[in-house]
């Protein structure tokens, strides 16, 4: 762990958050190369839930939202955790994260906790300048609702059939009592969530259509099957609403814990927004006219706790030759599948003299076109191989004295290490061919 975090912030993908002025607790900023693979993330996830299928909407719904929606969803009641506080040293404690008969974490006082309480999660802010009870407005804890709120919107604009979803990424903020593991528990992350709207009579069926994607996004994530645990959770520990829950749980450095999560909601969320808005939110069966409540199957997706798995499944470390006969050194490699990687080629002219730099910056420009790509002409070819490495650059061109004689270039690959001249007339569409996934 202690080794992606590094990694993370030397190279540019994770900062500490508001770091200057001492940081904030738990709170993280994507830098240059994060953002690019948290947007590979994210548009993979668009691109294949949303745009690749005729059953799916993708919305964007607002962050913050009528108080009333969290009344009945039941946020305001129920999403909060059991807090309690060492009297000792006033350090606060999840109930369920700490031995409460036991020992202070935090100072050793012993028998030292208070009873607990229930801490709601939802941020609270004020809408508009005066600070009074009628303006308090909570921050979305899930993105979930705003799919709920628009389902009439949804059926009246866009004539869905059953089964059909709508799909939303976006923020969500929960004041967690205990934050940390880096970005695995923040206070402010990101989602990507479906509500996957079907006959009742079919939500097995779906239900299993569901837990097989999920399956097929790890695997194309780069997550190995020996990392995670699909656990159906009891029907004693499920909400009394769901026939169905699985926990998708990853085997985390620092213990086995949630990745990401599927539900059987049944009619649930609806139910409890015709109540309490007084809309009719049925479905109306175009060839029986029949209406009812669909219900709901629900997979959820933690974005920034994909970019920490990605990361932790990409991480290597690996004896490799240095460019002395017989010699070695280890080499840190992130070994990101192609797609998600943030830099696909890096263009690299073996000596920074002008007569390979005006060639190799040329070719920059023009694979600049098609990918994502860097140009380093600083320190060795070994150092910079290693520094595209770290990152998880597939390719590596190397513009040498020999290019402007025979037209070719060396792309080095980078799980095999392995270097092959390549006609640079031909290099686009080899990198093209070998970078698709
Ligand atoms: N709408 C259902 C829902 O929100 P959840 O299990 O509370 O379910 C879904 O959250 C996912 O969001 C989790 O599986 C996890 O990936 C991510 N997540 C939840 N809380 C988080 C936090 N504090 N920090 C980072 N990710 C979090």
């Amino acid at each position: 762990m202690d080794k992606v975090v590094n990694l993370a912030k030397r190279r540019g993908f994770v900062y500490p958050g508001s770091e200057i002025y001492g940081g904030l607790a738990n709170s993280w900023d994507y830098g240059p190369l994060g953002a690019e693979l948290k947007n590979a993330i994210k548009q993979e996830w668009w691109r294949r839930f949303v745009q690749a299928r005729t059953d799916m909407v993708g919305v964007e719904t607002a962050l913050l939202m009528n108080t009333k929606v969290w009344e009945a969803s039941g946020h305001l009641k129920e999403f909060s955790d059991p807090l309690v506080e060492c009297k000792k040293c006033h350090e606060r404690f999840r109930a369920d994260h700490v031995d409460t008969d036991g020992a202070c974490p935090s100072c050793g006082a012993k028998k030292s906790f208070t009873a607990a309480t229930q801490f709601n999660l939802m941020f609270k802010t004020f809408l508009g300048p005066a600070e009074d009870k009628a303006n308090v407005v909570y921050f979305r804890p899930e993105t979930a609702q705003g799919m709920f709120v628009n389902f009439k919107n949804i059926l009246e604009t866009t004539r869905r059939r059953l089964p059909f979803g709508i799909a939303q990424m976006g923020k969500a903020f929960r004041n967690e009592i205990t934050p940390g593991n880096f970005i695995f528990r923040t206070r402010e992350f990101e989602q990507m969530e479906i509500e996957y709207f079907v006959r009742p009579e079919e939500w097995e069926k779906w239900f299993e259509h569901w837990l097989s994607e999920m399956r097929r996004w790890l695997k194309d994530l780069g997550v190995r099957e020996e990392m995670l645990e699909f656990v159906d959770i009891p029907e004693g520990e499920r909400a009394h609403y769901s026939k169905r829950t699985v926990d998708i749980e990853y085997k985390y450095p620092f213990g086995q814990k949630e990745l990401y999560g599927l539900a059987y909601r049944g009619d649930f969320d609806l139910a409890n927004h015709v109540k309490a808005s007084g809309e009719d939110l049925r479905y109306t069966d175009p060839e029986t006219k029949e209406k009812f409540l669909p219900h709901v199957i629900e997979p959820t997706w933690g974005v920034d706790r994909s970019v920490l798995v990605a990361m932790l499944e990409a991480y290597r470390e690996e004896e490799a030759p240095t460019a002395e006969e017989g010699e070695s050194e280890t080499r840190i490699v992130m070994k990101f599948p192609k797609w998600l990687v943030p830099v696909k080629v890096a263009v690299l002219p073996l000596s920074k003299k002008e007569e390979l730099s005006s060639v190799a910056r040329d070719l920059h420009a023009k694979l600049a076109e098609h990918f994502a790509c860097e140009y380093d002409e600083t320190q060795s070819i070994g150092k910079r191989y290693r520094r595209q490495d770290e990152i998880g650059t597939p390719y590596c061109v190397t513009v040498d004295f020999e290019t402007k004689d025979d037209g070719k270039v060396t792309v080095r690959d980078r799980d095999t290490m392995r270097q092959e001249r390549i006609p640079t007339a031909e290099l686009v569409d080899y990198l093209k061919k070998n970078l698709a996934h």
